[in-house]
């Protein structure tokens, strides 16, 4: 059954504020990090659909890039001087390295709240141990845990994961457990498992599940929000104190401006016409494009966002493909004119978007699940340059 979740509480029309560490989240909102996408633009558009209510958070950074200075690594940290509080996601499977990356932030200056993520179920990551996999080793888990908030100071530090590896190896409430005596200041769980990848529906009852177990600190609750009224459902159902929201902003930006209207009880924004969505794809690759610093390499990277946008409306097959391919600002918006501009929000472009596969076997070391207690460690090379969680 689709988020039947336990009542627990019943959220109130206005949600108290987030917590966490010195920041305050009103309305309790979250983008979640997602590799490639959550980049300083899109932060951006988000903040200003939002009114810069909520956290935006970045898109993974590796702890071994960012500890050696990696040019591109670089990039991705920096935030736009707006941007308050500056929030970076992390991934590293070595605590030493960790602890090394979470301290050059701070010493630097470089963010104001770091995530940790333990999520990542991508076949080459946790073939290694790495990613969704590392959560089973509980003693490397508390490691890296620790080492990351002795390193981080005043900055709080956060855990994104999953439920576990598989519906027989769940991780989720013993590493609950390990955040919380380590000192970590608030968790996100996206209710599926590594096994899942982003198939079938996210389990709406273990956030509430992991929220009776840890009710020391905030848990934040992710998996399948396609809309404001869903958040609202998920915070009702399961009594997490935030929701973290992913794939539903894909080509959607102004989500976050549907979020923070339902949460203040205000009328939210009506639904845009192909005219306004047009005009939020250009300015979306221009932020690309400035970010870079090359318009078209902006416009290149704009590409995978063209489908998400235009989904629903009638654009025909032929122009789909001719705007996924400009390169350039002028081209796109040429091809953006050619359009029905008029064209009304499609109920069909609401729910599902972007992935929504899974069912895999998950792809772990000989022997990882043989003792969650031992004292295994993970090659660096579980530290691929990969895409997310
Ligand atoms: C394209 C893409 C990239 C992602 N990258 C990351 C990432 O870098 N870090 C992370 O913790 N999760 C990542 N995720 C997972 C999301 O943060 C989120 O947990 C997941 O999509 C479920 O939430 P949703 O149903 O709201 O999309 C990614 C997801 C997608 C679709």
């Amino acid at each position: 059954m689709r988020h039947n979740g336990v009542m627990t509480t019943l959220a109130p029309a206005t949600p108290a504020p987030l917590t966490i560490g010195p920041h305050t989240v009103q309305p309790p909102v979250v983008l979640a990090p997602m590799a490639g996408i959550t980049n300083a633009p899109f932060r951006t558009l988000c903040r200003e659909f939002s009114g810069g209510k909520g956290l935006f958070v970045s898109e993974m950074i590796t702890t071994r890039a960012l500890v050696e200075r990696n040019e591109k690594t670089m990039q991705l940290i920096h935030f736009d001087e707006s941007e308050k509080p500056r929030s970076i996601q992390l991934y590293g499977v070595d605590p030493v390295t960790v602890g090394k990356a979470v301290r050059m932030i701070a010493e630097e200056d470089r963010a104001d709240h770091i995530d940790l993520n333990f999520g990542c179920p991508v076949p080459k990551v946790t073939r290694k141990g790495g990613g969704s996999a590392l959560p089973f080793k509980r003693n490397l888990l508390r490691a890296i845990l620790r080492e990351a908030v002795s390193g981080a100071g005043e900055i709080p530090v956060t855990m994104k994961m999953r439920k576990g590896i598989n519906d027989d190896h769940l991780t989720y409430l013993d590493a609950g457990r390990i955040a919380v005596e380590e000192g970590v200041t608030a968790i996100a769980l996206h209710g599926r498992t590594a096994a899942q990848h982003y198939g079938g529906t996210a389990d709406w009852d273990a956030i509430a599940r992991l929220k009776e177990h840890v009710p020391e600190i905030p848990v934040l609750g992710n998996g399948d929000i396609w809309s404001a009224d869903d958040a609202v459902r998920m915070m009702r159902e399961t009594g997490c104190d935030g929701v973290v929201v992913g794939r539903g902003c894909l080509g959607r930006p102004w989500l976050f401006g549907d979020l923070v209207s339902v949460f203040e009880g205000t009328e939210g924004p009506a639904a845009p016409t192909l005219r306004e969505v047009a005009a939020v794809m250009v300015r979306h690759a221009q932020l690309l494009g400035e970010w870079i610093g090359d318009e078209a390499r902006g416009v290149i990277d704009f590409r995978k966002h063209v489908a998400w946008y235009l989904k629903g409306f009638a654009v025909g097959s032929e122009m789909r493909k001719r705007l996924a391919i400009t390169s350039s600002l002028a081209e796109l918006e040429a091809g953006l004119h050619e359009l029905d501009l008029d064209q009304a929000w499609p109920v069909g472009a609401d729910g599902p978007r972007g992935r929504t596969s899974g069912n895999n076997r998950v792809v772990l070391p000989d022997g990882w699940l043989n003792d969650p207690y031992d004292c295994a460690g993970v090659g660096a090379d579980a530290e691929l340059d990969t895409s997310g969680g």
